[in-house]
């Protein structure tokens, strides 16, 4: 079946770049942390010499010496050079008025600004959000952390959608203080989201062990997209996404490279009208979630 909202299972990078440019409206991605990928990194000297291994510039002939490799246990460049080229689309594909939520957590996420700064520009970048929630065991050796970070950047900070009529409104700690109409309406989220994690035994819970509350994502979505518009998120594991943005009258892609993820997301699109698409090399199997 052909249809506006699409799910592929395959690589994301793959799919990205079969996207054409600015055809997307709002990116919002949860990359898991540890990619499992391992790099090596040659360093290498290369100076002029007559009885060089290569040819170069103006003719001459250069000697290339391995001066080390290094097999770093630095994870954090190996997920950053995993990231880049994911990210490098992402802006690619956002339309001129777009934006992008990166959801990570709180040890990355100064390594992923950097980056993201890199590609968007420092300019573009509009917020940091924290989502607290309060859940889980309390450690007695350091300060509990009960937050995730997710940065917030726009294509171009002169030109984006910022919804903040549609946005969902919190009561007032002191409604009496502002009184009246004010109190009714309650007021704007701020940059910090106080929200619950999707508990283990509500509704909600798909068993996708990363699911991610729809409330979070039909905030952004409200925010930082109209109706009609496609959301993109190609980290998309139980396929939230989509699910907030069809709520919301929004179109969605969705991209995720395990088999379990495109079981848990049939299962939960079976009533919405939704093109799957898997990529070669990879081999879908139904089985039950
Ligand atoms: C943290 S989970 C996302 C959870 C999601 N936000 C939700 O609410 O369910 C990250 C997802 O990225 C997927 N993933 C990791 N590397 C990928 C890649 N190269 N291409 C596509 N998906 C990938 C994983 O399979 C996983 O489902």
């Amino acid at each position: 079946m052909s249809s506006s909202n699409k799910i592929f299972f395959g690589d994301n990078l793959r799919v990205l770049e079969s996207l054409p440019s600015n055809s997307v409206n709002l990116i919002y991605i949860d990359p898991p942390f540890n990619t499992g990928r391992r790099q090596v990194r040659i360093s290498m000297s290369v100076d002029r010499d007559d009885q060089g291994d290569r040819k170069g510039f103006g003719g001459y002939k250069y000697l290339t010496k391995v001066l080390g490799k290094l097999s770093f246990d630095d994870i954090y460049d190996d997920y950053l050079a995993f990231l880049e080229p994911r990210l490098r689309e992402a802006h690619r594909v956002l339309t001129a008025n777009g934006a992008l939520y990166f959801h990570i957590d709180y040890r990355e996420v100064h390594y992923c600004k950097i980056l993201l700064d890199s590609i968007f520009g420092r300019d573009n970048f509009l917020n940091e959000i924290i989502w607290a929630y309060d859940y889980g065991g309390r450690s007695k050796r350091k300060w509990p952390t009960k937050h995730d970070n997710i940065l917030y950047y726009v294509k171009d900070r002169n030109n984006y959608v910022f919804n903040a009529d549609e946005i969902d409104r919190l009561p007032y700690m002191a409604p009496s203080l502002v009184g009246g109409d004010k109190a009714k309406l309650g007021k704007l989220p701020t940059d910090v989201w106080w929200q619950t994690i999707v508990s283990p035994t509500g509704k909600e819970k798909t068993g996708y062990p990363t699911q991610k509350p729809l409330a979070i994502l039909e905030r952004i979505i409200r925010a930082s997209s109209c109706p009609g518009d496609i959301v993109l998120d190609f980290f998309a594991g139980s396929g939230t996404t989509g699910v907030a943005a069809h709520k919301l009258g929004r179109s969605f892609i969705l991209v995720d490279n395990n088999e379990e993820a495109i079981r848990v997301m049939r299962s939960r699109f079976r009533d919405v009208p939704v093109e799957f698409i898997t990529l070669e090399d990879y081999k879908y199997e139904d089985k039950a979630v």
